[in-house]
């Protein structure tokens, strides 16, 4: 048993449970769908530089909206969809109670989008692919987000992929710790299968990777947990001695990777 609750076999249906489960319990917190809370922090900094000016914007899989707002304050208008309607709830209540007026949260399904042909300049998917069951589902739902996408819209796309997982766990297994948990609803993007399929409606416009921070956390933090004022002579300084005597490059040590791609 993990933080998601007892393992299921994962289908469309168990996933969908599980999210719904989750909106029920605590429709307005913004960690029921990221528990690191600091990564997407990082992550919607990056994200912010890049939509900055753009007209419409689509953010898919938002939860109950807590990057969808941090969004609307770059853009003239976002839509948040997401499939589980107590999450868009939970986001609806957030949005009464805010003074934001350029956000709309709709139920919508990736597979099945409500919306027109080329109707967005941007579509943001943060960890949505993942929760597809099969391959052939997540490729469906990257054909859909290509429909609604203008021509040279941008697909801002933050997945977890397998390679990179392995290569966190590279590093773990490196210096003794355990390989991450892998979660029973989610479907690890295979970079081998994915890019060259995203090659056929996009150009990758950049891929970028969160190693420093990865490595930090997922390695380092584990070595070493002491909540007090850093010392020269430490066991902190002394791990980092270590670290850094075999590895110099932490960009590809990262579970979360971020393609920028332009729809062609
Ligand atoms: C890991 S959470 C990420 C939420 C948000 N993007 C964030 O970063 O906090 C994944 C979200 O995708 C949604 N989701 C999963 N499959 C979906 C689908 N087929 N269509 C729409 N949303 C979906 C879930 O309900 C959940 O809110």
């Amino acid at each position: 048993m993990t933080w998601q609750g007892k393992a299921r076999k994962r289908t469309f249906k168990n996933v969908k449970d599980f999210w719904e489960k989750s909106g029920k319990t605590k429709p307005t917190d913004p960690r029921i769908t990221i528990r690191d809370s600091y990564f997407r922090l990082l992550e919607i900094e990056e994200i912010r530089k890049i939509i900055k000016g753009k007209g419409r914007v689509l953010d898919i899989g938002c939860g109950n909206g807590f990057s969808t707002f941090q969004y609307a304050r770059d853009v003239d208008y976002i839509s948040g969809g997401d499939y589980s309607k107590n999450l868009i709830k939970g986001a609806k209540a957030l949005l009464r109670k805010s003074s934001v007026r350029n956000i709309e949260f709709k139920v919508a399904d990736v597979l099945n989008l409500p919306f027109e042909k080329e109707e967005f300049d941007v579509v943001i998917g943060e960890r949505l692919l993942i929760n597809l069951p099969d391959w052939e589902l997540q490729k469906k739902a990257i054909r859909e987000i290509s429909r609604v996408l203008k021509k040279g819209g941008l697909y801002i796309c933050v997945e977890v992929t397998k390679q990179g997982h392995e290569k966190v766990d590279y590093y773990r297994q490196m210096f003794g710790l355990n390989i991450l948990e892998k979660y029973w609803h989610n479907l690890y993007l295979d970079e081998s299968a994915y890019i060259p399929f995203i090659n056929k409606y996009f150009d990758i416009s950049e891929i970028k990777r969160f190693g420093m921070y990865q490595f930090l956390t997922k390695v380092m933090h584990p070595l070493v947990v002491m909540p007090r004022e850093p010392k020269f002579i430490s066991r902190f300084n002394k791990v980092a001695m270590d670290i850094g005597k075999k590895i110099t490059n932490f960009d590809d040590c990262s579970h979360q990777v971020m393609f920028v791609l332009r729809r062609r």
